[in-house]
């Protein structure tokens, strides 16, 4: 196995519509835990999230895109409601067998649909924050994006995209801690096929860049804080090794552009975490 190359060509069983699925209801049940595990989001929302929706001084509406099971966005609105925060929660996810679950978890203040980024973006739905979490390394290039123009329009705020980076560290990991969680469900084999699909950190830097320089070119839409700045070509099959603790792909790798000047800034605040952030346009 050699996780100095994406491998794309892998695919996640519960991928497959003809997956079980009572294992694939017991593995989107139980991603609420792994992703607390090796997510990251309470500091996402400390550092990015609680600031800004603090700083509207109205309630708010945030949109997780991609959500799945719908863990993340009740956690998320659990850690707004503790701090005072008053914010609806909207889920999104096309798959209709991740809506069945995460509609199980709707509340006042947090609701599901079943859709994706495209059909939301053409209704012109729009929120203060747009995040996602474990959904780039999925993606085609042509789905990346899209999906990540989605967001950006979509968002007057942050859009926060995490993901897993990929690396030794994340696989051995993984591999050993997951086995508890794994019995029943698909955590095991998916887990580790996610990690050999996802990106390092320059990798999504170079992925993310050329999508924008190409729809801003097409648009002519200016875009918050600067323009994309060029692209190093699809990114995805790079050997590149960033990825390290506190790594910040955006301030520090590629030719085409100086810090200030890119769409999206790519970081890695732990050896196995990714962060895509960028400002939304609308
Ligand atoms: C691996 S799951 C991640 C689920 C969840 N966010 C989590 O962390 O457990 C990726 C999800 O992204 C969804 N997805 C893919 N493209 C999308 C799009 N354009 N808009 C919204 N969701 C999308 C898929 O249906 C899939 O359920």
């Amino acid at each position: 196995m050699n996780l100095n190359v994406r491998d794309t060509a892998l695919r996640e069983l519960m991928d497959d519509p003809q997956c079980d699925p009572d294992r694939l209801d017991a593995t989107l049940r139980r991603f609420g835990t792994v992703n607390r595990l090796v997510s990251g989001w309470g500091g996402v929302y400390r550092t990015h999230l609680r600031p800004h929706l603090a700083g509207l001084g109205r309630p708010a509406r945030v949109l997780d895109l991609g959500c799945g099971g719908g863990d993340l966005v009740g956690r998320l609105a659990g850690l707004a409601r503790r701090d005072g925060l008053r914010v609806e929660w909207l889920g999104v996810d096309p798959d209709p067998r991740a809506h069945a679950v995460a509609r199980t978890r709707e509340r006042d203040d947090v609701r599901f649909r079943c859709t994706d980024s495209t059909a939301l973006r053409a209704e012109g739905e729009r929120f203060d924050a747009v995040v996602s979490n474990h959904v780039l390394h999925h993606l085609s290039p042509q789905e990346l994006a899209d999906f990540t123009a989605d967001s950006r329009e979509l968002s007057t705020g942050p859009v926060l995209h995490a993901d897993i980076a990929r690396g030794r560290l994340a696989y051995g990991l993984y591999a050993v801690g997951i086995a508890p969680l794994a019995p029943g469900t698909f955590l095991h084999t998916d887990g580790l096929r996610s990690i050999r699909r996802s990106y390092r950190a320059d990798e999504l830097q170079r992925a993310l860049e050329p999508a924008d320089a190409a729809r801003a070119a097409a648009s002519g839409a200016e875009t918050r804080g600067g323009t994309g700045a060029g692209g190093a070509g699809a990114g995805g099959a790079g050997a590149g090794g960033a990825g390290g603790a506190g790594a910040t792909a955006g301030a520090t790798s590629g030719a085409h552009g100086a810090e200030g000047t890119r769409v999206w800034r790519v970081e890695s605040p732990a050896p196995f975490r990714l962060l895509a952030r960028s400002t939304g346009r609308a």
